[in-house]
């Protein structure tokens, strides 16, 4: 069955639609596995508290975020996709060309490496990168109260970020799909539903 990744920078809005995707395919009768990246497995969540907490180098960073994704892949993705159940991820891959090596400045082909090496050609059949304006995603953000190591990055760094998703999208355009943000609820859903149908739902 698919797996579904979510993307976007922090404040987009993705959130909002991994719950509510989740639902709407449970209530077509699909079974979803419903998971997140840093994170997924008890190592996984371990590896979350640190690379959202800690301060650490760049390099310290993206392998921290393979070693987190080697046991994901292991124990929840590729199992559940086994057993023929949806698989929608809260961020894979996509979030580590962005982050580390568009907002962080680590050459793609350091995760080029890393990508063959722990993926083995497992890709997401569909990714949703919420495009958002910067500034709303930022107002959202102080919105919040605490702001983690990410989310305290400036402005010109989430531009770098979405710089990144929005060049995949264009380099990809059938698994990563650009979801505008600038619009209702009612109008993304109706969007995100067309999307699903596409492939299988
Ligand atoms: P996020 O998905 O935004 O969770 P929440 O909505 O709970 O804040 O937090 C994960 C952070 O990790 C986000 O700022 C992006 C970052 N990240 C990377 O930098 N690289 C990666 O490969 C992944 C999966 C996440």
């Amino acid at each position: 069955m698919p797996f579904v990744s979510l993307e976007g920078v922090d404040g987009a809005g993705k959130s909002t639609h991994v719950g509510w995707m989740a639902d709407w395919l449970r209530a077509r009768g699909h079974a979803v596995v419903e998971t997140r990246e840093p994170g997924g497995t008890p190592l996984g969540e371990s590896l979350r508290d640190l690379l959202l907490g800690q301060a650490m180098c760049p390099d310290t960073e993206l392998l921290l975020m393979f070693a987190a994704r080697a046991e994901h892949i292991h124990q929840v993705i590729r199992p559940a996709l086994a057993r023929g159940e949806w698989l929608l991820s809260d961020r894979f891959t996509d979030a580590s060309y962005a982050y580390q090596c568009g907002g962080r400045g680590i050459p793609a082909e350091r995760l080029h490496v890393l990508e063959q090496w722990v993926q083995h050609g497992l890709q997401p059949d569909i990714t949703f990168v919420f495009d958002v304006d910067l500034a709303i995603a930022r107002q959202r953000l102080a919105a919040h109260g605490a702001a983690d190591r990410f989310e305290q990055e400036d402005g010109a760094f989430f531009s770098r970020v979405q710089h990144v998703y929005r060049q995949r999208a264009a380099a990809e355009p059938a698994r990563v799909r650009l979801v505008n943000t600038d619009r209702t609820l009612d109008q993304i859903r109706a969007d995100l539903v067309g999307m699903l149908l596409e492939i299988g739902a």
